[in-house]
């Protein structure tokens, strides 16, 4: 499964980048304007940091000759860039465009197998499905995602399905369960994978022994 930071804040960016592991970066107008600093300067940014990586730019308009006028400059800032697309009608007429002309697309604020399936027959290259913001209102998010990979696998759509809205790494533990390709969270949740409490006891252990008997990898044996 893909592991995308969900950030504008480039700090963030440079942090998960450097761990080697990081595919891709998601980015939303709220994030964006979190950063106080410009669009393309910001994503241009995100694209160096993560050489390589998918990095989601979203179009803000939502007429569909103004959302092609910003999808078509936004992906020509970058080849990494994925142009963004809400799920709206003009949305899904844009991805099949955007699919036709070759240029990546990330379908967000979706919720439901039944809009996947749009984002999916318009050739949506990732279907993002948000499943915090559905867990927050006391329903099953996750349950959208594994509905939608089920359908894009059982009917051969090359759509990647990406669980969104990720709020905790028991979130990233369920978004593998049901399939999922890809999984964007903030940094805070990729930090918190890395913990366990038996993994710090034993490395403390495990230092203590080694100093108690006064080794060195560098220098010479004990006598
Ligand atoms: O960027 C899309 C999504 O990951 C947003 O998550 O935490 O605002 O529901 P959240």
């Amino acid at each position: 499964m893909k592991l995308f930071v969900d950030t504008g804040d480039l700090e963030e960016v440079r942090r998960a980048a450097e761990w080697g592991i990081l595919d891709g970066v998601t980015t939303n107008p709220t994030l964006i304007a979190k950063t106080g600093k410009g669009f393309r300067e910001t994503v241009l940014k995100i694209c160096e940091l993560v050489p390589g990586g998918d990095i989601s730019a979203e179009v803000v308009a939502t007429d569909y000759d103004t959302m092609l006028k910003e999808a078509l400059e936004i992906s020509s800032w970058h080849p990494q860039i994925v142009v963004k697309v809400p799920l709206i009608e003009p949305g899904i007429r844009l991805v099949k465009e955007l699919t036709q002309r070759e240029i990546k697309t990330n379908v967000t604020l979706v919720f439901s197998v039944s809009q996947a399936l749009l984002a999916a027959k318009a050739g949506a290259t990732y279907i993002s499905n948000f499943v915090g913001r559905v867990d927050d209102i006391s329903d099953d998010g996750m349950r959208a995602v594994a509905d939608t990979v089920r359908m894009v696998e059982t009917y051969g759509y090359e759509s990647e399905v990406l669980a969104a809205s990720i709020r905790h790494p028991l979130h990233v533990v369920q978004a593998l369960e049901a399939g999922s390709h890809v999984a964007t969270m903030p940094l805070k949740i990729l930090e918190m994978m890395f913990k366990h409490p038996l993994t710090d006891l034993g490395l403390e252990r495990f230092l203590a022994d080694w100093d108690k008997a006064g080794l060195s990898i560098f220098g010479t044996a004990p006598v």
